[in-house]
């Protein structure tokens, strides 16, 4: 099985802070390809016995800034640990139209392929989300999703926003709040 030559930048790279631009549509077809070896990639890195081999680090999502191309998309692939299929998402130009109040971090700390290190702390998130969004061929959808999954699109936003994890843990206090949230 052949592992998409996906480079993906490190937190140091300047460029992971910019905003990403809005995509139009049709989309180019490296675009689209690069859409579907991201996704290859993600199932692929949670592969235990690929993951070892080609030494690469679970992921679940990906955005395009984090390959350099500053475009508003990001995809995701989050494996069902009972049937092992992956639950896939390619999201193109995001908007969040509403969010839950209740707050939840994830206990064991985010992780994201570009901080290869472990940051300690909490980031703060909303339980549930509602996306509107355009699909690949650039049609108007809107998603609600919760739990892991709204924690992992808030995560890939950020990303197009030029926001990563580790800046939303409070420096001083790296578990301010954390009374206020539930754990996942
Ligand atoms: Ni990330």
């Amino acid at each position: 099985m052949e592992v998409p030559k996906i480079k993906v930048l490190d937190e140091k790279e300047k460029i992971l802070h910019t905003v990403s631009k809005e995509v139009s549509f049709p989309l180019s077809d490296d675009d689209k390809k690069l859409i579907y070896d991201s996704i290859k990639f993600l199932e692929l890195s949670q592969d235990e016995d690929v993951a070892k081999k080609c030494n690469l680090r679970p992921g679940m999502g990906l955005a395009f800034i984090q390959m350099g191309l500053p475009k508003r998309i990001f995809v995701i692939a989050n494996k069902d640990e009972d049937t092992g299929k992956f639950e896939t998402h390619i999201i193109i130009n995001p908007e969040i139209i509403s969010q839950s109040e209740e707050l939840v971090y994830v206990g064991e700390g985010e992780g994201c392929l570009s901080v290869n290190r472990y940051v300690e702390g909490i980031v703060p998130r909303h339980a549930r989300i509602t996306v509107k969004y355009n699909d690949i061929d650039g049609n108007e959808k809107t998603i609600r999703v919760r739990e892991e999954i709204a924690v992992a699109f808030q995560h890939e936003i950020d990303h197009l926003n030029g926001i990563l994890f580790v800046d939303r843990i409070d420096k001083k206090d790296p578990f301010k709040n954390q009374d206020k949230m539930r754990e996942l």
